[in-house]
């Protein structure tokens, strides 16, 4: 019990010490970028004393949600310590090199800012671009290389806490194939990027098999290093487009994707929605984490607002507004349920 507590204690303050890190982080480099390259169409987004309770606040559930997740053997409470110091080190001073050329490029308002190398020809218009101001966008090893943290910070250290919210709802999911043999079971994890929700999904699920696509090669590069030591069989990652899956029709047991959706336009959403029903078996589940939306958060209104234009989002101001959960049923799915948790939805449904 003592024992119990203690962890619990040291897993919060962990957090809090990552939330004050990535806090810190913006406010120093905003003040820098302010005072070397000022950016007037920028306005300054002031937090009140209202919002910033409810940040906290909502925060706060989050941890609770992640600890009660682990203390319910959701999945092993040693995920929740399990953060790749080292890998930050050496990312941390990376970001810091690049941040000119990320203000540069938003200054400019430049988003086809991409390596020469690409053969632009292999990759969709909508992807072709600068998301977040990003050097290389999602094309280069560099890019692929500071990715996590940067995330990180974004979500002042909160970002695996929120990818893990995918477990719970496909551990339920698979449940209904209990009588077959786990490694049996695939479970598909689609935009996988550099492979934080892998490990997640492999710690959860240590004998099933697990898949993870990307259209990048340079993130499917970075994953296959990420999680090249974990535990447990082979992790099979495939380069392709999420429009279209590799698989045959009703082949997989469950699917998670992990902030993909607000950048797509809407119609590819749809599309890759589509995709999803066509590979999963009946009965199966998919499980999608994105961005909250407008509906069901609109205390975060302002921080959406923020974040659209701060970053280089074209399709987020769409998708913070695209009904989902009707989409999800109307196209068979059922038992389609929602819940946020901090910055991040969650939807799960049952095909
Ligand atoms: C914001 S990142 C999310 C990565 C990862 N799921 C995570 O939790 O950090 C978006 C990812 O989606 C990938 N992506 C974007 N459009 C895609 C598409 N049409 N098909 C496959 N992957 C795509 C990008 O390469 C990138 O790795």
């Amino acid at each position: 019990m003592a024992r119990a507590q203690i962890s619990k204690i040291a897993y919060k303050t962990i957090q809090q010490g990552k939330s004050i890190a990535g806090l810190a982080h913006k406010e120093i480099s905003s003040r820098i970028m302010n005072f070397i390259l000022p950016d007037t169409k920028l306005e300054s987004f002031n937090i009140d004393k209202n919002l910033l309770l409810k940040i906290q606040n909502s925060m706060e559930l989050l941890r609770e949600e992640d600890w009660n997740d682990a203390e319910n053997n959701i999945y092993p409470k040693k995920l929740l310590f399990d953060e790749p110091w080292l890998r930050y080190l050496t990312q941390y001073p990376k970001i810091w090199l690049d941040m000119p050329n990320t203000w540069e490029r938003r200054r400019k308002q430049n988003f086809e800012d991409l390596p020469k190398y690409i053969d632009k020809d292999n990759y969709p218009q909508y992807y072709l671009r600068n998301f977040h101001h990003q050097t290389d966008g999602y094309l280069s090893d560099f890019s692929a290389s500071i990715y996590d943290l940067q995330v990180e910070i974004l979500f002042n250290g909160s970002a695996d806490a929120m990818r893990r919210r995918v477990i719970k709802p496909i551990k339920e999911g698979l449940s209904v194939f209990s009588e077959r043999n786990k490694s049996e079971l695939k479970i598909l994890d689609v935009a996988t990027g550099s492979g934080r929700t892998l490990k997640q999904l492999r710690g959860a699920f240590p004998k099933e098999k697990i898949i993870g696509t990307d259209l990048s090669g340079s993130y499917l590069k970075e994953a296959s290093r990420y999680i090249s030591d974990l535990d447990g069989d082979l992790i099979e990652l495939i380069k392709c487009n999420a429009e279209d899956l590799p698989f045959q029709d009703n082949s997989l047991q469950a699917i998670s994707c992990v902030y993909l959706f607000h950048e797509l336009p809407r119609s590819i959403r749809d599309k890759v929605l589509n995709e999803f029903y066509r590979v999963l078996e009946p009965s199966g589940t998919l499980v999608l984490a994105d961005s909250i939306q407008i509906s069901d958060s609109p205390d975060f209104i302002e921080i959406m607002e923020n974040f659209h234009k701060s970053f280089h989002e074209p399709f987020y101001c769409d998708y913070i507004k695209d009904d989902l959960n009707t989409k999800i049923e109307d196209l068979g799915f059922h038992n389609v349920k929602s819940n946020s948790f901090f910055m991040t939805k969650v939807w799960s449904a049952v095909k």
